[in-house]
């Protein structure tokens, strides 16, 4: 019992500097990543330029984010776009990318931020 709940505080942990790392400005580099992330990952729905008329998002109820003008309900910031990114928006074709390494979700935040055009 007492393994488990020091395995979960060490995930707890990783994961929380996995954020923090995220708060730093992006490189060129992870931007780079996180465009190439975007097209695999995203681009269907969300469209090329973020907004929400890609092939798939274009026929969806509610549409993807456009990420230019859209409120974000997770908030329009690394950790915000970090946390829709790793738990999707219930309810919604939003799913969850958890699947993606913790840097890997990280440059595509700062990614959507760039289509934003923040
Ligand atoms: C299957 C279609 C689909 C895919 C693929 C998809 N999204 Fe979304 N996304 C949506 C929809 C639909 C919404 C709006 C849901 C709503 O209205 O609440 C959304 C909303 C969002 C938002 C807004 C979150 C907020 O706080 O309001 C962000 C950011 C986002 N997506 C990022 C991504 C990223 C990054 C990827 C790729 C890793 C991705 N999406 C892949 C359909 C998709």
């Amino acid at each position: 019992m007492r393994q488990i709940a020091t395995a979960l505080i060490g995930t707890l942990l990783i994961s929380s500097t996995g954020l923090a790392k995220g708060s730093a400005p992006a490189t060129p580099q992870m931007l780079e990543l996180g465009k190439s992330l975007y097209a695999t990952n995203c681009l269907a729905c969300h469209g090329e330029k973020g907004d929400g008329n890609g092939p798939a998002g274009k026929m969806m109820k509610p549409k993807p984010r456009e990420f230019a003008t859209a409120e974000f309900k997770n908030g329009a910031t690394v950790e915000g776009i970090y946390k829709t990114i790793s738990e999707g928006l219930p309810g919604t074709a939003m799913v969850k990318f958890d699947k993606l390494s913790e840097q890997d979700r990280t440059n595509l935040a700062h990614y959507v931020l760039k289509l934003r055009g923040k």
